[in-house]
């Protein structure tokens, strides 16, 4: 067992883990943030989507030895207490899902996708979110959440 120290949305967490434990295991069954999902486990799917300081990664591709001193912000961090963050939001109001399986990683990519850049093309929105799969919705409404978050000007997380 190797002990880690990870800053989970906000909260430092200090625990032991097995070398061979991914992030989104770690995540899940010893944090209880079981709102980041997995889908495939084999990093196709990006339903694990989670920030690495500050930066989009699929958590079922990380170890959670690789999180050790970084900080992590998964879909349970990024409202700020009851208010939803402005790609929640575009999300809930552009009915951008349907079983919402998807969803959280979406969510998490699309943040990290208008903070690298903020003003996206739709063509810019389709590539940014490739990585991310649905079985839903067929996109379109989930391209145009993420464009109605950019025309708010203000895609990013909650500050
Ligand atoms: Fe991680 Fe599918 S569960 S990419
Ligand atoms: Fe069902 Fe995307 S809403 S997988």
């Amino acid at each position: 067992m190797t002990k880690i120290t990870v800053k989970v949305d906000g909260t430092s967490y200090t625990d032991e883990v097995e070398p061979r434990t991914l992030l989104v295991h770690y995540l899940r069954e010893q944090l209880g943030k079981t709102g980041t999902v997995v889908g495939c486990d084999t990093s196709s799917c990006g339903a694990c989507t989670v920030h690495l300081d500050g930066r989009s990664v699929k958590s079922c591709n990380v170890l959670a030895v690789q999180a050790d001193g970084h900080e992590v912000t998964t879909i349970e961090g990024i409202a700020d207490g009851e208010r939803l963050s402005p790609v929640q939001e575009a999300f809930r109001d552009c009915h951008a899902l349907q079983c919402g399986f998807c969803t959280p990683g979406m969510i998490m990519q699309a943040t990290d996708l208008l903070q690298e850049k903020p003003h996206p093309t739709e063509e810019e929105v389709r590539v940014g979110m490739e990585g991310n799969l649905c079985r839903c919705t067929g996109y379109h409404n989930i391209v145009k959440a993420v464009l109605q978050a950019a025309g708010a000007g203000k895609g990013g997380e909650q500050s």
